[in-house]
């Protein structure tokens, strides 16, 4: 007994800790806030979301594995349309997208060169690039005024900070509030000035955004998924016309 103990142990502390490894490349930096899944099936989000990077993001971000073209041809937006409202790093469909912005000169500007963000919501997870875009808030000690729940120290400038407001952070201390609410385990936000979004509408401005930033990671995913259903249903299909078959076989011999 003590014998196999001595190999199930390790064998069963190596399984815990490769059960522990997403969350540790998930950032790990406690409990957030929002819980978010992706919808990529929801194409009229999709199409918000390039529209809000195009505008929001891609000043400083790149999103270097992903081409215009198949941008378009994916959400179904006519190339007229694609140049017109979408295209502001290059006039090239079969260009890449790119940030306008020098990587060397931005590394000089916020102390870290905004990096591309391609499959970031495939190495962060969308939930942490969800919880990252909500959690911007004012703090002095910071070079920019600002910092981050998610990304401690971010470098990043809160972008979207007059579209939500401006908040501060509250420690929680695990506590029920004055009312009885429920329990806050993480720490909360406060408002202090209005943005020009309700909460309701900033929120779905950051979902459409991470929605195309999932879609992003993995364009062709649509496409799987759809063919994946078909699968499964000519298998169900094909079952049902065996057994079937088989009854019919088998109906003489009894
Ligand atoms: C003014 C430039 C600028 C703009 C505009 C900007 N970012 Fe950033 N972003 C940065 C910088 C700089 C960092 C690096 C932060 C750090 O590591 O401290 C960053 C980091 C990030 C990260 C973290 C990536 C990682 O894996 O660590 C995400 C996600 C992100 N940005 C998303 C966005 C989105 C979405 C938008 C548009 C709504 C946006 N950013 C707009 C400068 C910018």
């Amino acid at each position: 007994m003590k014998r196999i103990n001595r190999y199930l142990r390790p064998a069963l502390l190596a399984t815990a800790a490769l059960g522990a490894l997403p969350a540790h490349a998930a950032g790990g930096h406690g409990p957030m806030p929002y819980s978010f899944e992706p919808d990529t099936g929801n194409l009229a989000s999709v199409q918000r979301g390039a529209r809000n990077f195009m505008n929001y993001c891609s000043g400083c971000h790149s999103m270097a594995h992903l081409r215009y073209s198949r941008l378009g041809a994916d959400l179904g937006i006519p190339e007229d349309m694609l140049a017109k409202n979408l295209m502001f790093t290059s006039d090239k469909p079969g260009d890449h997208i790119m940030s306008a912005m020098p990587a060397e000169a931005s590394a000089g500007w916020f102390g870290a060169t905004p990096p591309d963000l391609t499959v970031t919501t495939r190495m962060r997870q969308p939930q942490w690039v969800y919880n990252y875009l909500m959690t911007f808030y004012l703090d002095d000690n910071r070079p920019l005024g600002t910092n981050n729940l998610i990304l401690p120290g971010a470098s990043m400038p809160n972008v979207l900070g007059s579209l939500q407001g401006w908040q501060v952070m509250e420690e929680a201390h695990g506590e029920q509030d004055e009312g009885g609410h429920g329990a806050h385990a993480g720490p909360s936000f406060k408002r202090v000035s209005e943005g020009s979004l309700s909460d309701k509408e900033f929120e779905k401005f950051v979902a459409d955004t991470v929605n195309f930033m999932v879609y992003a990671a993995e364009p062709g995913r649509a496409d799987r998924v759809s063919m994946g259903m078909k699968v499964i249903l000519f298998l169900l299909l094909f079952t049902g016309l065996a057994w079937l078959l088989k009854r019919e076989f088998w109906k003489d011999v009894h």
